[in-house]
């Protein structure tokens, strides 16, 4: 089946963040919005038709995890990326950021340091500090046109943390770290003792022939050292539903997980969730491969584009995702020029590149257009 991803939708009366709160930020709604990490497709007709189905029946009373939701993402996880996992191992969170923060609050303490990569997704940042853990930054290094992990800096600085957020595939870079970076770092934080947790929510949109490596799947020392977080939500393009999860292998780490979750039921989830996981999952082989067969066309878009018409724009391109991080340094503006230079001069909405850490300085976050 040939999928349709050049329908346009209007989004404008959906109560779509990237649409209505631009009049908050920029003070206008006439921008092209590309500052939100959602993708303007509709999402597979498989997720919709089981979310349809599912209204049809009009009782949207109390709903538990299906056996079919654990066995889409028990089935996913193994065939795309050799994983094997158990029932018991897969909980529910409503958000990869909700997720890290209950995480953070169940596994580490008040005051705890925390060590994240700039530039990096800058809630890693914010859900520390407003959980009242220190951050320790271990700015990535930017070489041959993609960002490397340092090391050296990595090992001097990590000790005395408790927790590593790695990002993986790294936004905003669009990096997919390489087996040997994640070997190093799997050995760096089980001999200091520093929980890892792995967010994978960029994982499924790895453009062939890259392959995305979980990091759980290093070795036993990252398996038993670490909480994943995954979700269809950014390669189905259906966040708005608030269905994600954490697989945790060490017994005694879920446990703990698990305790601060029960004490609150934070994993009730809603009517629509668990089938719209299993809807795309176990449907979605197909309507992703050619997503993503369509982003890389956009993105080669975007990359002739800037070489043509602004060359002075490096764009990065990204090895996963569709978010392209865009090196404006060469324009010679500052931070706040550059921002108005994109909304007042190119119509659109960005993010500045400054959210993701001071490294993002010059630089402008752009959620790929629909083209
Ligand atoms: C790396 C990363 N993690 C998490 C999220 C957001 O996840 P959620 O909406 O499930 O909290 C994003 C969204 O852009 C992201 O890029």
């Amino acid at each position: 089946m040939q999928y349709n991803f050049d329908k346009i939708i209007d989004r404008s009366s959906s109560d779509a963040i990237k649409v209505d709160f631009m009049k908050g930020i920029w003070g206008r709604t006439d921008l092209i919005p590309l500052w939100v990490a959602d993708m303007d497709f509709e999402t597979a007709p498989f997720v919709t038709e089981a979310i349809r189905k599912r209204c049809d029946n009009g009782v949207f009373g109390y709903t538990c995890k299906s056996d079919a939701y654990y066995s889409a993402i028990i089935s996913w996880v193994k065939d795309r990326y050799g994983m094997h996992v158990e029932k018991d191992m897969i909980n529910f969170i409503p958000g990869i950021v909700p997720g890290i923060g209950m995480a953070m609050n169940a596994l580490t303490n008040k005051g705890d340091k925390v060590m994240i990569q700039p530039p990096v997704y800058h809630p890693f940042r914010i859900v520390t500090e407003n959980n009242g853990r220190e951050v320790v930054y271990n700015p990535l290094q930017f070489i041959d046109g993609h960002y490397r992990m340092d090391f050296d800096a990595l090992k001097r600085d990590i000790k005395g943390c408790s927790l590593f957020i790695l990002c993986n595939p790294h936004n905003p870079g669009g990096t997919v770290w390489s087996r040997e970076e994640l070997e190093t770092l799997a050995e760096i934080c089980y001999d200091e003792g520093v929980l890892v947790f792995s967010d994978e929510i960029h994982a499924d949109l790895t453009f062939p022939p890259l392959k995305h490596t979980p990091f759980a799947m290093i070795g036993d020392k990252a398996k038993m050292n670490s909480v994943t977080f995954m979700s269809p939500s950014k390669a189905f393009n259906m966040p708005g539903l608030s269905a994600s999860h954490v697989i945790i292998y060490n017994e005694n780490i879920r446990s703990r997980f698990k305790k601060f979750i029960d004490a609150c039921e934070l994993d009730m989830g809603h009517v629509f969730a668990f089938i719209s996981v299993a809807a795309a999952y176990s449907n979605g082989t197909e309507w992703l491969d050619q997503c993503l067969a369509y982003i890389q066309k956009n993105i080669d878009y975007i990359d002739k584009f800037t070489k043509e018409h602004t060359p002075k724009i490096k764009v990065i391109r990204p090895q996963a995702s569709y978010l392209i991080w865009m090196d404006c340094k060469e324009l010679g503006l500052s931070q706040v020029e550059l921002n108005n230079f994109f909304s007042d001069e190119a119509n659109l909405a960005l993010n500045n590149g400054k959210i993701f850490g001071k490294e993002g300085i010059g630089i402008c976050d752009l959620m790929l257009p629909h083209l």
